[in-house]
């Protein structure tokens, strides 16, 4: 099956998703039968405070089976904006579901934006597929909205429904999109367990039927109640044959933990230090995080081996993986995510199945956006052009990646009010851009705020991100990153795939320099740093909020002439 070379830059007319089935299918005359995806999403689950080393099942069954990627990010940290890129491989400067509730966010802003017109699950079920999900989905599904999305089997469509989502043995699902079904006194994700085990059992009753199954159990994000003194966020509650396990556990004392000297722009840089009973609080939800995923620990055991006593294990993809990551004490600040740092974006991203590396970690770049590409390149389907990333190089084969350029940066974007776990305060100010880039010789975190402050990190020398050497940085290689920058703020498709040709693309720059270089000669940092485009790089415009804005308002988001900062 052909898919379309990820070599073409410029924006080519979009062929629809049908004309590209229909135009393959019938050229083989006997299609292999499909494989199978089951996806574990947890939420809010960290890769830097190293959850995962504490799930002894998940890397028996999945890590030490599979490639686990240990360069993956979510392109916005937060819950909410986090998922619908996953389904729907758009960053959310296209999608624009930016925010958990409404307006700017929720489920009813993801129906409104008409998402599920045109999204992974959608594509599958175009392709034969049977769709399943149990657990918390997009936020925002509550007994007024919670049908399935197109792309769902109704019959298979089981979320958790708001304000239950988050009360650990209090759960409400909503079943099918029929009457709600409450429980109490059972462990939220021992009842996904058991509504797994019926739902493969009946897939397994067809297996010419391949399916793409998401369990997602709430775990570790916090235990949420509302009353009418507001929202109120405790620990996340584990089952009870896990209370009290890991009693000397700690959050990491990274080098950003609570640190002397907080070297950070904006509400961050002015947090006081946490004292000491704050750091106890600190240390008790992480147990309690721990803790509270040993149930998910159990699931992945037993959804796999029931996977593999049906006959089906050889033929499904198994993901684990989790919308955002989450902080602890990190520059201060108390809990939560929502920042640029990598302990919100660097998540865990494992995969197992056919044609997969076992007990292997890649270094590849990759974030939610590349998942649907990733998803539909392993079916054998064709891969939508307007897609905002390409697979991620799951196989070890890596020949089948050829025309793929690696990816090598990508925009970190948010806007929203920074919301501090029961915190009174609400900081108004926590809207930025960032370029995360990982290439030959550079690991880098280059960030603009809402303020008009500045961050850079060379993660290279400071993987925690302490020390902000914007001021100390030279200003030709400012000048790329500021470029880099104005690109990805807006890209979309082949442009977020492959931003430094789309630069030297440029013609009608206003860069006074002849020297573009061509589109074929840069291709990364490297190559852009190259002193002969020093005089085109400074000429062009680059990217500054005029105001700080809880959404996304693109006459908010400007550009400005050459250095007019300075
Ligand atoms: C995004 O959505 C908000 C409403 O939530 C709207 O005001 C804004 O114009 C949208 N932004 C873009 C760029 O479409
Ligand atoms: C099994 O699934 C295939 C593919 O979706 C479908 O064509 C077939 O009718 C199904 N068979 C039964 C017995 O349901
Ligand atoms: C939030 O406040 C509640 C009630 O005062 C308290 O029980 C809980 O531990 C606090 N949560 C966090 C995350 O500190
Ligand atoms: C620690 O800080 C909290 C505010 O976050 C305050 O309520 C508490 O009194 C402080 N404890 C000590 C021992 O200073």
């Amino acid at each position: 099956m052909k898919t379309i070379s990820f070599l073409a830059v410029l924006p080519v007319a979009i062929i629809s998703f049908s004309q590209l089935v229909a135009a393959s299918s019938g050229s083989h005359g006997h299609q292999k039968q499909k494989p199978n995806f089951l996806v574990f999403l947890t939420d809010d689950q960290d890769r830097r405070l190293n959850s995962l080393d504490h799930l002894p099942l998940v890397k028996k069954y999945i890590r030490d089976e599979g490639t686990e990627f240990t360069n993956y990010y979510t392109t916005t940290a937060m819950c909410c904006p986090s998922r619908v890129s996953l389904w729907s491989g758009q960053f959310a400067h296209n999608h624009n579901v930016t925010d958990e509730s409404p307006p700017h966010g929720s489920y009813t802003k993801f129906v409104s934006q008409n998402l599920e017109q045109n999204w992974l699950p959608l594509w599958l079920q175009e392709a034969g597929y049977s769709n399943n999900y149990i657990g918390k989905f997009i936020n925002g599904v509550s007994p007024t909205l919670k049908r399935a999305p197109k792309g769902f089997d109704k019959d298979h469509w089981e979320p958790l429904v708001a304000p239950n989502i988050y009360t650990f043995y209090s759960p409400v699902f909503s079943t099918n999109d029929g009457p709600l079904e409450a429980h109490t006194g059972v462990y939220q994700t021992d009842i996904i367990s058991d509504k797994s085990i019926a739902i493969l059992d009946g897939l397994a009753k067809n297996k010419s039927n391949p399916f793409l199954f998401v369990i997602s159990p709430t775990a570790p994000h916090d235990e949420v109640w509302f009353d009418d003194k507001g929202t109120v966020f405790t620990p996340p509650v584990p089952a009870k044959r896990h209370e009290g396990l890991f009693p000397g556990a700690k959050a990491p004392r990274h080098p950003s933990f609570n640190p002397d000297k907080n070297d950070k722009v904006s509400w961050i840089g002015t947090l006081p230090k946490l004292n000491d009973s704050e750091v106890e609080r600190i240390d008790a939800i992480y147990r309690a995080r721990l803790q509270s995923l040993q149930a998910t620990d159990e699931l992945v055991e037993r959804i796999i081996k029931r996977l593999e006593h049906n006959g089906q294990l050889d033929n499904t993809y198994i993901v684990y993986t989790t919308d955002n990551g989450y902080h602890l004490g990190t520059h201060r600040m108390f809990a939560g995510k929502q920042t640029p740092y990598e302990e919100d974006t660097n998540i865990p991203f494992i995969i197992r199945g056919p044609g997969i590396a076992k007990n292997k970690k890649s270094n590849a770049v990759a974030t939610h956006t590349h998942f649907p590409a990733t998803v539909l390149q392993l079916a054998g389907l064709p891969i939508p052009d307007e897609l905002d990333a390409h697979s991620i190089p799951v196989l070890a084969d890596r020949s089948v990646y050829g025309k793929d350029q690696p990816t090598e940066a990508f925009s970190v974007e948010f806007w929203s009010n920074a919301f501090l776990e029961n915190a009174t305060a609400t900081f108004t100010t926590n809207s930025y851009k960032s370029v995360r880039l990982i290439g030959q010789g550079y690991n880098l975190l280059y960030t603009i705020w809402c303020t008009g402050e500045k961050e850079y990190y060379d993660l290279v020398e400071d993987p925690f991100q302490v020390k902000n050497i914007y001021k100390h940085t030279k200003q030709s290689f400012l000048d790329r990153l500021d470029a880099l920058l104005n690109v990805l703020r807006t890209c979309k498709g082949p442009t977020c795939r492959d931003p430094w040709s789309v630069i030297h693309a440029t013609t009608n720059s206003k860069s006074k320099s002849k020297n573009h270089g061509s589109q074929k000669e840069v291709r990364s940092l490297k190559d852009a740093l190259n002193k002969k485009y020093d005089e085109f790089y400074a000429g062009l415009p680059r990217f500054s909020f005029k105001n700080c804005l809880p959404y996304y308002l693109s006459a908010n988001e400007v550009e400005t002439p050459e250095h007019s900062e300075l």
